[in-house]
């Protein structure tokens, strides 16, 4: 699978462009502020239904302009697909072939990004790293987004009747218990699939960390952390209601697990250097793209933004050796294309990104 073509309209600083992607290997240079990320941004955004830089999709619309749209076709096995998201200020529409589709239809693309913001995923708020592993979770395993969707509104619902004022607290205690069957059943099956497949994640983890940080001995582990675990999920729901009356808001479940990052058991965030950071992040995402490949027989598209704030002398040898292998459609920004190293990203094709406006060079 790879995207074949791209159209962009008031997204962003981009006022209007049309590309067609090589099915390898895609680079786009240019200054910074140019537009690069918000081109890799929009092709994000047709694999996944949101943005990986804002939350509220109405910062894509480009300023002053009531509406912007993102397009693409897909080469796929079974032919090609279009996908279309319409943005404004109002409404986020997303289409299939020309028809409305849900955010979950989308799932069938699996996509790996590789960003500078990626590190932040082991500072960020859980959420974030919550946020990762679900869009991950939703290529790798059929029906684990509708499961989650299912989740969240049920734990939305719970959560307004815990915050109404005018529902008294025997009233809540009554009514609570009626979401607790939803929360419970959907969310057994993500804490399961989390547990499963991270733990596979973590395989591919320690093995790609070794060689890229050259056979430290460190062992690189992105640790599951859930909040309930499948044994105690259902008592810890009964046990915790009265203080989830005091508290308005539900304290038991999946929206509530963590990841942690730990080399060697620590904790990377407070005592792993810099370098041991974007090592491990990238090692994470290379970890991805062999589990995409074992599991879905697929390659995913590679999004990899501003190659050069990404990479050191150290790092350089395996991570090019891989992209020069990578059989994938990939998409690279750099600020110039002196950055991209010679004969390794072969045949490609490349535009200059200025001002909002893309020329293939
Ligand atoms: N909604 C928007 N409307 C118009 N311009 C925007 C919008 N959001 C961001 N921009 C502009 O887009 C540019 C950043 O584009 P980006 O793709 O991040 O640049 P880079 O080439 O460095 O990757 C900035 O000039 C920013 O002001
Ligand atoms: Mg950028």
């Amino acid at each position: 699978m790879y995207i074949r073509g791209l159209y962009l309209r008031n997204f962003r600083n981009i006022q209007e462009a049309s590309f067609q992607f090589h099915p390898h290997f895609n680079l786009l240079v240019g200054a910074n502020a140019q537009g690069k990320t918000n081109v890799i941004e929009a092709a994000h955004f047709l694999a996944f239904g949101r943005s990986f830089r804002v939350s509220d999709f109405r910062g894509l619309i480009c300023w002053g302009q009531d509406e912007g749209i993102i397009r693409c076709e897909l080469e796929i096995p079974a032919g090609s697909e279009e996908r279309k998201a319409h943005l404004t200020v109002d409404k986020k529409r997303m289409f299939k072939n020309g028809k409305p589709a849900t955010p979950n239809q989308f799932e069938s693309m699996p996509l790996v990004l590789f960003a500078p913001e990626e590190i932040l995923l082991l500072k960020d708020s859980p959420q974030a790293r919550r946020d990762y592993i679900d869009g991950f979770l939703s290529k790798i395993v059929p029906g684990y987004s509708k499961n989650l969707a299912n989740y969240k509104r049920a734990l939305l619902q719970r959560n307004k009747l815990l915050k109404d004022e005018n529902v008294s607290n025997s009233q809540k205690q009554d009514q609570m218990v009626f979401w607790e069957a939803p929360l419970l059943e959907n969310g057994l099956l993500l804490v399961k699939e989390r547990i499963l497949w991270i733990s596979r994640l973590n395989e591919k983890l320690v093995a790609h960390y070794n060689i890229i940080a050259g056979n430290t001995q460190k062992k690189a582990q992105f640790l599951y952390e859930p909040n309930a675990n499948p044994e105690n999920f259902s008592e810890l729901q009964q046990k915790r209601r009265e203080e989830e009356i005091e508290r308005q808001t539900t304290l038991v479940g999946p929206h509530r697990d963590d990841l942690r990052g730990v080399l060697n058991g620590e904790p990377i965030v407070s005592f792993g250097s810099q370098g041991e950071m974007r090592t491990f992040t990238l090692s994470l995402k290379l970890s991805e793209i062999t589990l995409f490949e074992e599991v879905l027989g697929r390659h995913p598209i590679f999004l990899l933004d501003d190659v050069a704030s990404e990479l050191d002398e150290n790092r350089n040898a395996y991570f090019f050796a891989f992209l020069k292998n990578y059989k994938g459609q990939l998409f690279a920004t750099a600020t110039s294309l002196s950055l991209f190293p010679k004969g390794i990203l072969e045949p490609f094709s490349a535009w200059r990104v200025e001002d909002g406006k893309a020329t293939p060079i």
